[in-house]
């Protein structure tokens, strides 16, 4: 007797109780990591409205943080080039993107979490502008967005698609090189990504696009992000190959399993 009811005293936990408590767990942890992050991101808002910073900051800021690679007077070094009229949005779209500082040297300098405050990127910008004038901020018309957004899309198949695909997912380059995917670029960047050239992508001046078309193409991206693939999944917007994987996977694994189910039937 004893021993029957140790054992239903086992028996009687619900097999729901493990799934609940992991369930519960789980709710405490995101909501402790949501109410951390939410108190992170207002510091943060804090510290950048109460600072406007200066040239002469921009100056200091640069010398501490970029002169051992770019030189003391933009100069460059064996360890980075030299910054003459690479211009105030070249240093925004490196600095912003987090590509700048550099940390290891490899085939591209990668994007990591940003490291300045938007005036300190403001001043820095300022100073290299000041020191060496090259590309300056666009007008806000140029990225608000509201250009014609199928002219964009035509001139981006033809100028950028190559590198950064069609659906602007990215693409491998040569060497471990790449072209990031556009789905979170900003407007801003995006025009000094054309405007610069960073790295292995070309420059695209007046010249080539007007700032019509990089109008344009900005809407076309803008309006790329902002809009959910209308066929349903887009499976990464790879093209035929993921395409593909998925039918051979979940397509015939499907006809698989039903005819695993009709013999099952028939024995
Ligand atoms: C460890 C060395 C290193 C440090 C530190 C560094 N850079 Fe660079 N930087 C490079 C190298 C190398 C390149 C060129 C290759 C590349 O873009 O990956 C570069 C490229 C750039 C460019 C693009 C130049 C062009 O021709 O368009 C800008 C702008 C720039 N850096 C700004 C900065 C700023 C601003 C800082 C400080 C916040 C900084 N860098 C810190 C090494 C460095
Ligand atoms: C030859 C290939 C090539 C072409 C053509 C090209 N790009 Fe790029 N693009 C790149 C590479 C490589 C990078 C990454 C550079 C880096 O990380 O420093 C890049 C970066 C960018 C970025 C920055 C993305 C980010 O998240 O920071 C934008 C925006 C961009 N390209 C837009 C364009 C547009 C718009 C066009 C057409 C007008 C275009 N690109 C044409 C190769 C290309």
């Amino acid at each position: 007797m004893a021993r029957k009811t140790t054992r239903r005293s086992n028996g009687r936990r619900s097999p729901w109780a493990a799934a609940a408590l992991i369930g519960i767990g789980l709710l405490l942890t995101g909501g402790a990591y949501a109410g951390a992050s939410a108190a992170m991101a207002a510091t943060d808002d804090t510290a950048e409205t109460a600072s406007t910073l200066t040239v002469e900051d921009g100056k200091k800021l640069f010398q501490a943080n970029c002169a051992t690679c770019h030189g003391l007077d933009l100069q460059g070094t064996a360890d980075g080039p030299s910054l003459y009229g690479v211009g105030e949005l070249a240093v925004e779209f490196q600095v912003a993107t987090g590509r700048m500082p550099l940390q290891m040297s490899g085939p591209q300098a990668p994007q990591k979490p940003v490291q300045f405050t938007d005036a300190q990127i403001q001043a820095m910008a300022a100073w290299v502008q000041s020191a060496a004038p090259g590309p300056s901020y666009p007008s806000d018309e140029t990225i608000d967005g509201e250009g014609d957004v199928s002219r964009g899309a035509e001139l981006f198949r033809i100028n950028c698609a190559m590198c950064h695909n069609v659906a602007a997912a990215g693409g491998a380059l040569t060497e471990g090189k790449y072209a990031p995917g556009l789905q979170s670029t900003s407007a801003l960047h995006m025009y000094a990504a054309m405007v610069t050239g960073p790295q292995n992508m070309p420059v695209f001046n007046d010249m080539t696009l007007t700032t019509e078309d990089k109008r344009d193409i900005i809407s076309a991206l803008l309006f790329l992000q902002e809009n959910e693939s209308p066929g349903g999944f887009s499976l990464g917007s790879l093209g035929p190959v993921s395409e593909g994987l998925f039918i051979w996977i979940f397509g015939i694994g499907a006809l698989i399993a039903l005819t695993v189910w009709v013999t099952a039937k028939s024995n």
